[in-house]
């Protein structure tokens, strides 16, 4: 056992995403407001989430030994500006209808559908300015001829992740079709609508790190596993689930176990990233 002291990894790195959150979001906006769209981003965007996503990106780089600084952060706050796109309009009277969110009022409920559709939208092209900034600031801070072949590695792989063959197409298909009834079909919706941005997470942190072949395709396995444990985590916390509560425990400690499988070949860099894995296994 390792004495990696997660708490404290995590008390410090979410309070830098935070603050970058908030700053850089200020900074993008126009002065004026119409429509109160602004507020509207910011209303949801810094209401207290978890952070897990831009932490795995931070942890992805970090394991490749890839030391956290600005560009990285911003990088890995694109992807929590797609996480929270998504939970806007998930919550539409449209889509799920839910009041609550991060623990207030859903944007809807306070701002309308029409403004928190448009918020959704500034917030998902947001990310991907943010991640060809990240880029430009890092071509500039350190010249490395790598960098802009690994930004538009991380900006395709975010958008696949988001997209129609990663969380949009989860989103289309728990919409139209029948609550899945058996654990594969639980966990194919759940790789799609969940584990796609926790892959894209994953893959955004090894680009950005300029990780090699197999520590990509280690932290793209990792993320994989992740996502779909995620899930099952979340569906046991919201008594929301089709398999039995102990088939769902045992598929979360699988899939963790494999996550933490998957990142066997790194050294001790890659503790966060493992730490993280354990934590959601834990409960
Ligand atoms: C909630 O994600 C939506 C799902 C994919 C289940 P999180 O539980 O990570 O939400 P925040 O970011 O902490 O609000
Ligand atoms: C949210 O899924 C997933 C996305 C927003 C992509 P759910 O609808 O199952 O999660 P909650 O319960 O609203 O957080
Ligand atoms: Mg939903
Ligand atoms: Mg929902």
């Amino acid at each position: 056992m390792s004495d990696f002291d997660l708490e404290s990894w995590l008390r410090t790195r979410r309070a830098e995403i935070d603050a970058l959150l908030a700053a850089r979001l200020t900074a993008a906006a126009p002065a004026e407001d119409p429509g109160r769209l602004v507020e509207a981003m910011r209303y949801s965007l810094l209401a207290p989430g978890k952070r897990l996503r831009p932490l795995l990106v931070l942890a992805a780089a970090e394991a490749v030994g890839r030391a956290s600084d600005e560009p990285l952060r911003l990088a890995a706050a694109a992807v929590e500006l797609v996480h929270c796109y998504s939970l806007i309009h998930d919550d539409l009277p449209d889509m799920d209808d839910d009041d609550f969110r991060r623990g207030q009022p859903a944007n809807h409920r306070v701002f309308g559908p029409a403004t928190a559709i448009l918020a959704g939208d500034a917030l998902l092209t947001l990310a991907f300015a943010w991640l060809a900034e990240a880029g430009a600031a890092a071509l500039a801070a350190t010249g490395d001829p790598l960098v802009p072949q690994s930004t538009l590695r991380a900006i395709a792989a975010l958008a696949r992740g988001a997209g129609m063959s990663g969380m949009v197409r989860g989103q289309a298909r728990d919409l139209a079709e029948p609550p899945p009834t058996s654990l594969q079909a639980v966990e194919r919706l759940a790789a799609e609508k969940t584990g796609a941005l926790f892959r894209a997470a994953l893959e955004v942190g090894a680009a950005v790190a300029g990780a090699g072949p197999a520590q990509e395709k280690a932290l793209v396995r990792f993320g994989t596993h992740y996502g779909v444990a995620f899930q099952h985590a979340d569906d046991l916390v919201d008594g929301d689930h089709v398999t039995t509560q102990t088939e769902a425990r045992q598929r979360l400690h699988a899939l963790t176990q494999a996550a933490l499988d998957a990142v066997s070949l790194f050294d001790k860099h890659a503790e966060p990233l493992r730490a993280l894995a354990r934590r959601l296994a834990d409960g």
